[in-house]
């Protein structure tokens, strides 16, 4: 049954949320206080980019899926509100690493002078433990008289570069529910009718808020854990790449997100951590604050440890051009929010090293951000021709198909590959007469003849 549905805020969690609605069939307003933001979603150039997102919006919109300024027209419209406006961390203040929530406060207030029948108001946005009495209490005191609204917590567990089929065809749905609100129920569920019913799980809305950081937090100790284990690796001549296949094939623990590398980026993990160690603190629970803060810190290190190897194994980066392939915080998005590419760029920048950055999506974005020597490459030939050092910092699929005889005549001599995402046949390329650095594994070196094998 198709649903009047309004999204606030088009950033990634509304637009794809909007978009794939739409294409569910019901009748989507999407609306932004940005008006410019509003005219990009009204145009053949879309603000976001994300793998199937154009196509659904160009198939919708202006049928049953709108972009406007008009807040009110959005939500008189609707019977289902997804709250989707940004909760980011706070840097400063008494509440310094807990979510800023005021644009989702203001939401609510705007909810509740607009609403003009019975709504449902989702929390969509990532939000802290606790977030839906406050906005209860926010529509109690603002609703017109004779409206009622219901509270429900739908975190999305949405990856970047997959969002769209995540949604479309989702690993679960998370409704959190206010104890017997049976109505916001059953409008969730016929909202979801599209999922397998076996996946869509309904809890009470404590349970929702809080599985999505769980979520999170689980899937961030498990990139620190396997790159703790990859910094062990490298000091005593394991191999990460045989470490995590073994460990991943125990059922219980499985085999995804142990890639060990330069460490997880993007808007979500650091942030949802920082705002758990914040929210363990304050329910006076201290070492279990620290286990995820040492999730964050351990994560933090890769950074400046990947640059201390290229000044360990190649020398000084001052007056050398290094060639940074892939600056996105993932493939397939050109998100370099919280990327570690772009840490890892300004600390090269600030040793005096020349940086050529090539990445399809991103790569515009470098020239915004860094301040030095860059060039932003139209190809990966073009930002690898003269370079002493290959860093690849993104894994994106076409970095595994160059042709690397064609690197090496290409770069200077020595020539030097540092690997940060273990994305490429190493041994191949030490036979192509590379020196290349892993993460977690032994460095191949050909004028040291073949391999720097470290013993306990
Ligand atoms: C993450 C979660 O995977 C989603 O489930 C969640 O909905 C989303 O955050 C969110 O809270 O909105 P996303 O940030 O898009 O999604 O990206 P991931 O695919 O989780 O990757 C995060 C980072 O971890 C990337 O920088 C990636 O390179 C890194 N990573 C991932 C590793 O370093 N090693 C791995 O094995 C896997």
């Amino acid at each position: 049954m198709s649903k009047r549905v309004a999204i606030i805020g088009t950033g990634y969690v509304g637009s794809v949320t909007a978009a794939c609605f739409a294409s569910l069939g019901n009748s989507v307003v999407c609306v932004d206080s940005d008006a410019k933001k509003v005219e990009q979603w009204n145009s053949g150039s879309l603000p976001i980019s994300e793998p199937g997102l154009a196509e659904l919006v160009f198939a919708h919109r202006n049928k049953n899926l709108f972009f406007t300024t008009d807040f009110a027209f959005a939500v008189k419209n609707s019977d289902i509100v997804f709250v989707c406006v940004n909760t980011p961390l706070k840097t400063s203040g008494l509440s310094q690493g807990s979510f800023e929530l005021k644009y989702v406060e203001g939401v609510a207030r705007q909810i509740a002078r607009a609403a003009d029948h019975e709504i449902i108001v989702v929390e969509k946005s990532t939000v802290p433990l606790g977030n839906a009495s406050r906005i209860r209490e926010i529509l109690f005191y603002n609703l017109n008289h004779g409206v009622k609204a219901h509270i429900v917590s739908n975190p999305e567990f949405l990856a970047e570069g997959t969002a769209v089929t995540d949604f479309l065809h989702p690993s679960r749905v998370l409704v959190g529910v206010e104890d017997g609100d049976d109505f916001a129920k059953k409008v969730m569920s016929e909202l979801y009718s599209f999922a397998p019913n076996e996946k869509v799980i309904f809890t009470n809305i404590w349970s929702g808020e809080l599985s999505k950081l769980a979520s999170n937090a689980f899937l961030a100790s498990r990139i620190s854990m396997i790159n703790a284990f990859a910094g062990l690796c490298e000091q005593t001549g394991a191999d990460i790449l045989e470490v995590s296949k073994v460990v991943g094939m125990d059922e219980r623990i499985g085999s995804k997100f142990l890639n060990a590398g330069i460490g997880f980026g993007g808007s979500c993990f650091h942030k949802d951590l920082s705002a758990l160690v914040y929210l363990l603190r304050q329910r006076h629970l201290e070492e279990e604050a620290q286990l995820f803060e040492a999730v964050l810190q351990i994560n933090k290190k890769l950074r400046k440890k990947f640059v201390q190897k290229i000044f360990e194994h190649s020398g000084s980066p001052a007056d050398k051009t290094i060639c940074v392939l892939g600056f996105a915080f993932k493939p397939n998005t050109d998100d370099i929010r919280d990327a570690p590419a772009v840490s890892i760029c300004e600390l090269l920048l600030e040793e005096g090293a020349r940086l050529q950055v090539y990445d399809s999506l991103a790569g515009s974005k470098a020239l915004s951000v860094l301040n030095g020597s860059v060039k932003v490459c139209s190809s990966p030939y073009e930002a690898v021709e003269g370079a002493d050092v290959l860093a690849l910092l993104t894994e994106w699929d076409e970095f595994k198909s160059l042709d690397f005889d064609r690197v090496f005549s290409l770069m200077r001599k020595p020539a030097w590959v540092f690997d940060g995402r273990n994305a490429l046949d190493h041994s191949l390329l030490a036979k192509k007469g590379f020196n290349v650095v892993p993460v977690g594994r032994v460095a191949f070196s050909l004028a040291e003849n073949t391999i720097s094998r470290r013993i306990d």
